[in-house]
């Protein structure tokens, strides 16, 4: 059994995903943080019975920064899991969970990193569209990658049908691959234990 922790801003599709994967799996999901009071993700957490941690930006980022960190401090989660989650993270918290901080970003990095990505790559016409997960590093949307998947982009869909089609994509590919990182944390740990 290896423990992560969801961050996540939005919507919440990707989060939903991945709290049912493991569901039926042996790891746990110890909580989602959420940055924004009102994001629907709080709504999915409630109903999955995921414990639910928001964090308030409104007052301060530095002390919503350090809330951030003493609570993944003390939840001490093997894997951090960012989906949508659309904030930086503090370079103590990459430092903390160096290599154990994974991200999802919906182009083919590195190409169009950072924000509206998808936007951007719908914009140009020639560019492939597809996701990414990687590491997280201290740079933005630069770390590892772990995997990629090219999104269909015939039949000239709009930005609403492609969009679509990198959710489907998303949530294919990152719950299992959130999946098998907690399977090697857990085998790795239970190599350290034999020895
Ligand atoms: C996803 O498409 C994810 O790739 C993207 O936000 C969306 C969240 O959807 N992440 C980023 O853009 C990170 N830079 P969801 O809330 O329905 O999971």
């Amino acid at each position: 059994m290896a423990d992560c922790v969801v961050l996540a801003s939005g919507s919440g599709s990707n989060f939903e995903a991945i709290a049912t994967r493991l569901a039926d799996s042996p790891h746990r999901l110890l909580s989602l943080i959420c940055d924004q009071p009102d994001a629907p993700v709080i709504a999915r957490a409630e109903r999955l019975l995921v414990p639910v941690l928001r964090i308030s930006y409104v007052e301060s980022r530095r002390e919503a920064e350090c809330r951030l960190e003493r609570a993944l401090s003390s939840l001490a989660p093997d894997l951090v899991v960012l989906a949508g989650y659309m904030r930086i993270l503090p370079a103590a918290i990459v430092d903390l969970f160096a290599g154990r901080i994974v991200n999802i970003h919906p182009s083919l990095l590195p190409a169009f990193a950072g924000l509206h990505a998808l936007e951007r790559s719908y914009a140009d016409p020639d560019s492939a569209m597809g996701i990414s997960v990687h590491v997280v590093d201290h740079g933005v949307d630069t770390g590892p990658l772990l995997a990629q998947f090219e999104a269909d982009r015939t039949g000239e869909p709009d930005l609403v049908q492609m969009e679509e089609r990198i959710h489907t994509l998303e949530h294919r590919h990152y719950p299992r691959i959130v999946a098998e990182q907690l399977d090697a944390i857990d085998r790795y740990r239970g190599v350290r234990a034999s020895r």
